[in-house]
């Protein structure tokens, strides 16, 4: 069973992780949150300077992690995209020097998709760990029991800062594939993992870890790299992976992108997405009224910017009623309950309307930052037993195994490749 080293530098997360097959190994993501914050969003010229001075450690780090050598891993795995160009050249130019010190092929993977197969990852038992050979065997084993459980089509839905996508998934493409044999051994003096342990220590900032599933296929050539564009863009409908469909897509922001958005004019600080599912507890959902948006549109598509235009009107008008200057507590609570209850149920809506017009659908899969949102969950739950409640219909809710293959990390590259 191959083991894949897997980078993901797309956005404000530096991610190396260690996969085989579906099983996750390592998953580490150092997250540049901090640097950014001042900002109020991603800002690429610092991502890219801290992409820089994170990825050896980070992938050092996974590599450790994951009880492995550079010299058993077998490809490495990078995102080409989507994502912020300057960002994702470090760890394209990295996994390419990797690839020539080490002779190893280069798996581009589109990001989307990653999000989209984050849910089939599962991390490694924690027990004592037998040999690597041991390991991939049961690794293999236990990949192809997760691919046996999976009954399509599937719907992805995908919920992130950047993107909002219903996609139909009409066939897995994934294969479980063997290791190489032999190893050539290419090495350039110049440019070798293992920096001594002060310098790793003193680099490495905000590391955490986690771990996902993976899967894998047989792609394309070995050591070519094809180009610096995304090879792949989620509009395309034949990914190495798997095959799909886009039955639908936000016109304007996307989900997380409304969230922080909003986030910013309750003072919430970025990014907003999770600070707006904890006030949200404390706030009642129905205090203020939000309106749906795109009810009379046959399609899929959504639009989140008149909720956005709604809040901003309705914070205004709170403030001039009240006559004070800011919001009290108990305000943004409500506001924060008010408006995420309002953009799920915009999702929902839509999605409630593709499960009626789509029946012969077996799965449900949540992935991207907001899939953390465990409202959200629930909600989908609940829209999915309304859907199915006969005892003869079913539909399987798949979320990733962590949060933190929510968010953006390399196991759910891993796993694409
Ligand atoms: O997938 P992701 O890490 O990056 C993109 O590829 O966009 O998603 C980040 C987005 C941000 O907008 C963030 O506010 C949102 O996910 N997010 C959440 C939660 N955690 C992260 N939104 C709602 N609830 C959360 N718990
Ligand atoms: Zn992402």
């Amino acid at each position: 069973m191959k083991l894949t080293l897997a980078i993901d530098t797309s956005c404000d997360e530096t991610s190396a992780a260690v996969v085989c097959g579906l099983e996750v190994w390592s998953n580490v993501v150092a997250s540049q949150v901090e640097l950014h914050k001042p900002y109020g969003g991603v800002f690429p010229t610092i991502a890219k300077q801290a992409h820089k001075e994170n990825i050896t450690p980070t992938v050092e780090l996974a590599l450790k992690r994951a009880g492995v050598k550079i010299d058993d891993v077998d490809e490495v795995a990078v995102t080409v995209g989507p994502g912020l160009a300057p960002a994702l050249e470090v760890g394209i130019d990295y996994a390419k020097k990797l690839s020539r010190q080490y002779s190893l092929p280069i798996r581009p993977v589109n990001h989307m998709e990653g999000h989209v197969l984050s849910v089939l990852a599962f991390p490694e038992k924690k027990q004592k760990r037998p040999s690597l050979s041991i390991r991939r065997q049961e690794a293999r084993k236990r990949s192809q029991k997760k691919l046996a459980e999976v009954k399509l089509p599937a719907l992805a839905v995908l919920v992130s800062g950047g993107h909002t996508e219903f996609i139909l998934i009409k066939n897995l493409k994934l294969k479980i594939k063997n290791e190489r044999h032999p190893k050539p051994a290419r090495r350039h003096p110049e440019f070798i993992l293992g920096l001594s342990r002060r310098s790793r220590e003193s680099r490495i900032t905000n590391l955490r870890d986690s771990e996902t599933s993976v899967l894998r296929s047989d792609v394309q050539n070995d050591s070519e790299f094809p180009d610096r564009k995304p090879r792949l863009s989620i509009d395309q409908f034949n990914s190495s992976a798997f095959s799909y469909t886009k039955l639908g897509q936000t016109l304007d922001d996307a989900a997380g992108e409304a969230l922080d958005k909003i986030g910013r004019m309750l003072g919430l600080g970025y990014p907003a997405g999770p600070v707006i599912e904890e006030f949200a507890k404390h706030g009642n959902p129905h205090k203020y009224k939000m309106p749906l948006p795109m009810t009379t549109s046959k399609d899929y598509n959504l639009s989140f910017s008149g909720l956005k235009t709604h809040t901003r009107n309705l914070i205004e008008n709170t403030l001039k009623e009240a006559g004070h200057k800011s919001l009290k507590k108990q305000e943004i609570y409500d506001l924060s309950a008010s408006v995420q209850y309002g953009v799920f149920r915009h999702i929902l809506y839509k999605l409630s309307k593709i499960l009626a017009d789509y029946p012969e659908i077996n799965e449900i899969w949540l992935g991207g930052g907001v899939a953390a949102n465990i409202t959200l969950r629930k909600m989908i739950r609940k829209t999915i037993s309304s859907h199915f409640s006969l005892p003869t219909s079913h539909c399987t809710f798949r979320v990733p195994y962590s949060k933190r293959l929510c968010g953006d990390n390399a196991a759910m590259v891993g796993v694409t490749c």
